[in-house]
């Protein structure tokens, strides 16, 4: 049984407390991209009200009429993200749960795949039960209304290796990192440690999703879960829509006051580019020049220090 009705702004974002079969707070193309994970239906517990566990037949009406909903609502170049795994035990569901999308008239573009552990870096929970390994990664389908969304792979994109290749393609020293995300998760969930609900995604996957899509405005999450995808949108500078009829507020609340910063590997060529154009301007301040300061810096580091003796402050000011 849901709960009533209610809803939850924070800056740019809004999470409506109700189910996402209807979506009247929503315009016809008012979203310019989807990003979510639907329920799993493999008895996770995201609330003691919601069963996880539906008869197959009331799950794929459940998702039909939500994926119907998320096609009425997105803009007609919009970019739909749907994440969804299968478990060691329950191979083929994504399959499954992508042709519905398919049936409410969604085109599928491309698989990618997210991984979440990778040698022993990051989080996955052991489900292989001796009888075959566990399950690493899970799958993004990338689905579009009719054309193919434009995206700007480069945005999350990663330095040549080979700086050869830099004009070759493209002037810039950045290329596309394909369609393998390396994603782990920074908590994980142990035998003390809990994140506060069964399936919450790390936020640089709605992220990196997001800033895909240039000039998206607004996204959606269908099954907002936790917030994450909202996280996202509010590190983007983007408004974002969530529904949510099982919502656990304080985890919600929490998430999305979460600090965020993203990967050091994407923010790689930014550094690289900050570096180059510094080194194109050392050059240019004369050798001399750079000995006097550094001289000015000792003197003045020596003044402190016996200021500080002066004063019967000790030491010498830490560094
Ligand atoms: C896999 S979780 C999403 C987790 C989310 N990606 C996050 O990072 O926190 C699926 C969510 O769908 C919610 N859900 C179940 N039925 C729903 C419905 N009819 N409309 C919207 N959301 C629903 C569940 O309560 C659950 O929180």
């Amino acid at each position: 049984m849901p709960l009533p009705h209610g809803d939850l702004e924070v800056g740019r974002q809004r999470l409506y407390f109700h189910s996402s079969e209807a979506m009247p707070e929503l315009g016809n193309g008012s979203v310019d991209v989807i990003v979510t994970s639907p329920p799993y239906n493999r008895g996770k517990r995201y609330h003691p009200l919601y069963s996880d566990l539906l008869p197959e037949t009331e799950y794929r009406g459940l998702l039909l009429r939500i994926f119907r909903e998320c096609h009425r609502v997105l803009a007609p170049e919009g970019a739909f993200f749907l994440n969804i795994g299968d478990a060691a035990g329950d191979q083929g569901k994504s399959e499954r749960v992508v042709g519905w999308a398919q049936e409410a008239g969604f085109v599928r573009v491309q698989t990618l795949v997210w991984v979440k552990s990778l040698l022993g870096k990051g989080h996955f929970t052991p489900s292989g039960r001796g009888r075959s390994f566990s399950n690493l990664f899970e799958y993004v389908f990338l689905l579009a209304k009719g054309r193919r969304p434009r995206l700007d792979v480069k945005a999350v994109g990663i330095p040549y290796a080979d700086k050869s290749n830099i004009g070759r393609y493209s002037e810039v020293d950045l290329r596309d990192a394909g369609n393998v995300w390396f994603v782990p998760y920074n908590e994980t969930t142990g035998a003390r440690v809990k994140k506060g609900h069964e399936a919450p995604f790390p936020v640089e996957l709605p992220w990196r999703a997001l800033r895909c899509v240039p000039r998206a405005a607004r996204a959606l999450d269908p099954f907002a879960g936790t917030g994450a995808t909202l996280r996202a949108c509010e590190a983007l500078g983007m408004e974002g829509v969530g529904y949510e009829p099982y919502p656990q507020v304080e985890v919600i609340r929490r998430r999305l006051a979460s600090p965020f910063t993203p990967p050091p590997t994407l923010l790689l060529p930014e550094l690289e580019r900050s570096l180059r154009v510094l080194g194109d301007l050392l050059p240019k301040v004369p050798a001399s020049e750079i000995e006097g300061l550094k001289a000015r810096q000792r003197r003045d580091l020596r003044t402190a220090e016996a200021l500080l003796r002066v004063l019967g402050g000790g030491g010498p000011p830490e560094r």
